[in-house]
């Protein structure tokens, strides 16, 4: 159960919240004629916390979010908000903000009155215009045509727009997209404060890099299924160093790797005589192939980092 504190919003007052904020997706699946975008999904997204939806170009990201937003029709399985479907929700944009893509502006608008012209369909006062443009550090060019934004402008002001109606379940597909550093610490540091104040903060990204800094949990998609979901430590736990070492007497070193680091070792497709030996250092397989009299012609200290788990398990890369 999560306690949201005042700052919350309205809805808030007085209130936990339980399963209200839950976001969940159950065996869900899309196909567009033969193109099967999203298959057999399922994650559960928790309040309160930051979680990060990742997978390469084309995984099914996208129609994930548009199914959970009502905005296209599952082939199989539901997407719920709190347990709703979006279009059976009461007042679907206090409980969810949205940003799918780069949202359109009309250029000659400025961006309070582009705001404006959302708050009344949000149902929230002029006033409330003036608090997100804040929010997002918008407030001192709040007077100027956005036409004249730049794309971490535009993408600001996407945000502001979500945050109108003090939706407690935050969908944005990929804001991190075409801001700069300064601003992508920006995002991560407004992401955080939402999801503190008991928010459900959904983000997808293609690159885990983009937001290992700001997500608290992870869900990793490749070709529409699910690959991994956990908190970001799981992920870190299947990090990996290890060494490379190669041999002329290919038969005497796999014959010592069994003995010594029987399960821990793979040979190098294509390099016939080198392993890969994880969980030790070079001095260590030095030290054991010395003294078994195995002549080493390579002894290489390797790392699979983060961004390397994340490439294995979406498969782009195989090695
Ligand atoms: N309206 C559509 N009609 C036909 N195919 C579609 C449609 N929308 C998506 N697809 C296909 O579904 C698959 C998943 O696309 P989707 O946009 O959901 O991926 P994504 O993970 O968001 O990718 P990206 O990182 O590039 O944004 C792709 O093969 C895409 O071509
Ligand atoms: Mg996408």
């Amino acid at each position: 159960m999560t306690q949201v504190g005042e700052a919350a919003g309205p809805w808030a007052v007085d209130r936990t919240v339980d399963d209200e904020g839950v976001v969940e997706v159950r065996g869900l699946s899309k196909s567009f004629g033969t193109v099967r975008a999203v298959d057999d999904l399922s994650f559960r997204v928790l309040p309160g916390r930051v979680t990060g939806f990742l997978g390469p170009n084309g995984a099914g990201k996208t129609t994930t979010l548009r199914m959970l937003l009502g905005l296209v029709r599952p082939t199989a399985g539901s997407a719920t908000i709190g347990g709703r479907l979006y279009q059976d929700l009461q007042r679907p944009q206090r409980v969810v903000g949205a940003a799918l893509e780069a949202a359109s502006f009309h250029p000659g608008r400025t961006a309070r009155d582009h705001l404006r012209v959302y708050a009344p369909q949000v149902a929230v006062p002029d006033t409330r215009c003036d608090e997100v443009l804040a929010l997002v550090g918008l407030d001192q060019v709040a007077h100027r045509r956005v036409g004249g934004f730049s794309l971490g402008m535009r993408q600001r002001l996407g945000l502001a727009t979500t945050l109108l109606g003090d939706p407690r379940v935050l969908v944005l597909d990929e804001p991190a997209n075409g801001l700069d550093p300064e601003g992508i610490r920006w995002l991560r540091d407004l992401l955080r404060h939402l999801a503190r104040e008991g928010r459900t903060v959904l983000v997808s990204s293609h690159v885990l890099s983009e937001v290992q800094q700001t997500v608290d949990d992870v869900v990793i998609i490749a070709r529409g299924r699910l690959v991994h979901a956990s908190p970001l430590s799981g992920l870190a736990a299947l990090t990996r160093t290890g060494v490379r070492v190669a041999s002329p007497d290919a038969d005497a070193l796999r014959r010592l790797a069994d003995e010594v680091w029987a399960g821990r070792w793979r040979e190098v497709p294509g390099r016939p005589g080198a392993l890969e030996v994880d969980d030790v250092d070079a001095p260590a397989v030095g030290r054991v192939a010395f003294a078994a009299g195995v002549e080493l012609h390579e002894l290489t200290p390797t790392v699979v980092g983060l961004e390397d788990v994340f490439l294995r398990l979406t498969g782009t890369v195989t090695a």
